[in-house]
């Protein structure tokens, strides 16, 4: 018996040092340990040993089953070892990944479109501070202290007397008080107001526009803006100017455009009134002439502003303004 159990044991390894796949060893796991198996048939032999054989074979029977059931294991994991290594390795022909291009954000986009319709007429791009004075952003704009029109404005103040511009006007004054006419400059940028919905976010993007020279008139406002809109949308857009106001400006007009999407029809876009507000404009109030010490009998000039995030979405058809700084790249990647 004693032998038995050592030619059983030899035999196991033998036929195992031979297998290859995971069901071959399994295979000889079930031969050697399962229910009608080699080792299995042996251990319940022993009670029909003599007695004095019994407690011997019994004990090498076991430590046989305990090896062999460990030996079965261990060779099931070198092949899953060895398996999954070469399942993992490079494959250096396949192909790289290409590298995603990044690409302008549509407000970027439009800013500069709207940047060289302007400059292509002449128009000389400035910028100014976003964190404002009291004076640039409202008192020199020809807003008094306290005035209403300054609640218009939902203003972000940083202390009494200093502002997060809440318009790109303030960018006139600054141009004005450091060069003499003609003025012809565009000033785009970051403004900022308390305020948040669909279609308002507390920052967004405004193009500020001002021309001083001797002999301007609403007419040459007019020709400019209407060129403007014809390139930015298409040469059949209709626009009108219907009378408004601002503290800067006299006469004021806000521009319009017939609704790009209902072409004047009426619809959920431009509230059923088949028009859409595109920008503010006017004539340089003659106030503001006197706070930069330009003569309001010579000069004469208009300025216009426009929101960027306003004509992108007019332009694309966008109707939350909120998509355009949550950085969802299939909302960007579209553009
Ligand atoms: N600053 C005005 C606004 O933010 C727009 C405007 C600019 C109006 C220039 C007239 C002239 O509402």
């Amino acid at each position: 018996m004693e032998k038995s159990i050592k030619k059983i044991q030899a035999d196991a390894l033998k036929e195992l040092e031979k297998a290859s796949g995971r069901k071959e060893i399994n295979d000889i796991s079930i031969r050697y340990l399962g229910r009608k198996g080699v080792v299995t048939q042996l251990l319940r032999n022993i009670p029909d040993l003599p007695k004095s054989k019994r407690a011997e074979t019994g004990k090498n029977a076991n430590v046989l089953k305990k090896t062999l059931d460990q030996v079965f294991k261990e060779a099931l994991k070198q092949l899953e070892l060895k398996t999954s290594a070469s399942d993992e390795c490079i494959d250096v022909s396949l192909p790289g990944r290409p590298a995603v291009n990044g690409s302008l954000h549509p407000i970027t986009r439009i800013t500069q479109e709207i940047c060289d319709i302007f400059t292509r007429i002449g128009f000389e791009i400035v910028e100014g501070p976003e964190i404002e004075t009291d004076y640039y952003n409202f008192e020199a704009l020809n807003f008094p202290k306290n005035h209403p029109a300054r609640d218009m404005q939902d203003t972000f103040y940083i202390s009494e007397n200093i502002v997060l511009r809440t318009h790109t006007s303030p960018v006139q004054i600054r141009t004005m008080k450091k060069q003499t006419p003609p003025v012809r400059v565009i000033a785009p940028g970051k403004v900022y107001r308390c305020d948040s919905d669909l279609t308002h976010t507390a920052m967004f993007h405004q193009v500020e526009g001002l021309l001083v020279d001797e002999n301007i008139s609403f007419g040459d406002l007019k020709g400019i803006l209407t060129t403007f809109v014809h390139q930015m949308f298409d040469d059949q857009t209709n626009l009108r100017f219907r009378p408004s106001f601002f503290p800067f400006t006299e006469p004021s007009a806000e521009v319009d455009i017939l609704c790009v999407i209902c072409r004047g029809k009426g619809c959920r876009v431009c509230s059923q009134t088949g028009w859409l507000e595109v920008l503010g404009s006017g004539m340089v109030h003659p106030a503001l002439f006197e706070n930069v010490d330009y003569d309001p009998e010579r000069y004469t000039g208009f300025a216009f502003g426009m929101g960027v995030e306003r004509i992108a979405m007019l332009k694309y058809g966008i109707d939350d303004i909120r998509r355009y700084f949550e950085n969802d790249n299939r909302f960007l990647r579209q553009f």
